[in-house]
């Protein structure tokens, strides 16, 4: 028997969920990239992306971060709560690279003087444009006290992930979070945090280790999701 799903995106599946106010993940092979003008299989990916994603949302909710996850329940799926998604992208950067290199004219690699969070706004029909804080409120995306913890939590994640990658030999260049609103209106960290979303560098070579593999045609993108996640492993262990 088919399982009703309750929405299907690029990379996720979600159904719902055993207990009440929870739905299940699973996390799929399927990788687009440029809003879905890049299409492709990563073998292993959606095992990757939800270990990965399960290992950091323990770890950041162990360092007083809120999140939507439960419990990981198997190589592919995770369970979470249930909650209304926040359609803007939470950006934070720490070098320039991808669409803020592309977007400013700024040699990918080049330091920021601070950690900078942008949004953009969730609509794949518009290809996901930046968007203001400011913005956001005005067309009811988000409260201004909303947008305030979208920055403070996304910079607070920040740190704790650029220090456990740190302590894997990666440097952690930039990354995307979304959040959602629980039924008693909480903000939570939500999505997934994994290769997909993040950009790691090597710290020496500076060896792309995410998605850009896939992106850009690098080669070893397989191998190099799947060290991630050994690393991820080993920070997260090692806690
Ligand atoms: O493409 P761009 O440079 O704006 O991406 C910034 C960061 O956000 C990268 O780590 C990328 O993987 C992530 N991102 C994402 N999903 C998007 C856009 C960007 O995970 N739709």
């Amino acid at each position: 028997m088919m399982e009703t799903k309750l929405y299907e995106g690029k990379a996720k599946i979600i159904y719902p969920g055993p207990e009440a106010d929870t739905v299940r993940v699973y996390f799929k092979d399927d990788a687009t990239a440029f809003n879905g003008a890049k299409r492709g299989t990563i073998q292993g990916k959606g095992a990757v992306n939800n270990q990965v994603s399960a290992a950091l949302f323990a770890y950041l909710e162990a360092h007083g971060v809120r999140t939507h996850f439960v419990r990981q329940l198997g190589e592919r799926e995770m369970l979470v709560r249930r909650v209304e998604i926040v359609p803007l992208e939470v950006i934070v950067r720490y070098r320039a690279a991808g669409s803020f290199s592309k977007r400013y004219g700024i040699e990918e690699g080049t330091p920021l003087r601070t950690p900078l969070v942008e949004f953009c706004l969730k609509n794949d029909a518009l290809n996901d444009p930046p968007i203001s804080g400011e913005a956001a409120v005005a067309l009811g995306l988000a409260t201004p006290k909303e947008v305030e913890t979208l920055r403070r939590e996304a910079l607070r994640v920040g740190a704790l992930l650029k220090d456990l990658f740190a302590r894997q030999g990666l440097e952690l260049v930039d990354f995307k979070l979304e959040f959602g609103r629980t039924s008693d209106g909480a903000l939570v960290l939500a999505d997934e945090i994994s290769p997909d979303t993040v950009r790691l560098w090597e710290v020496g070579t500076g060896e792309r280790m995410d998605k850009d593999r896939f992106r850009r045609d690098l080669g070893g993108v397989e191998e190099a999701y799947q060290e991630v996640l050994k690393r991820v492993r080993a920070a997260t262990q090692a806690e």
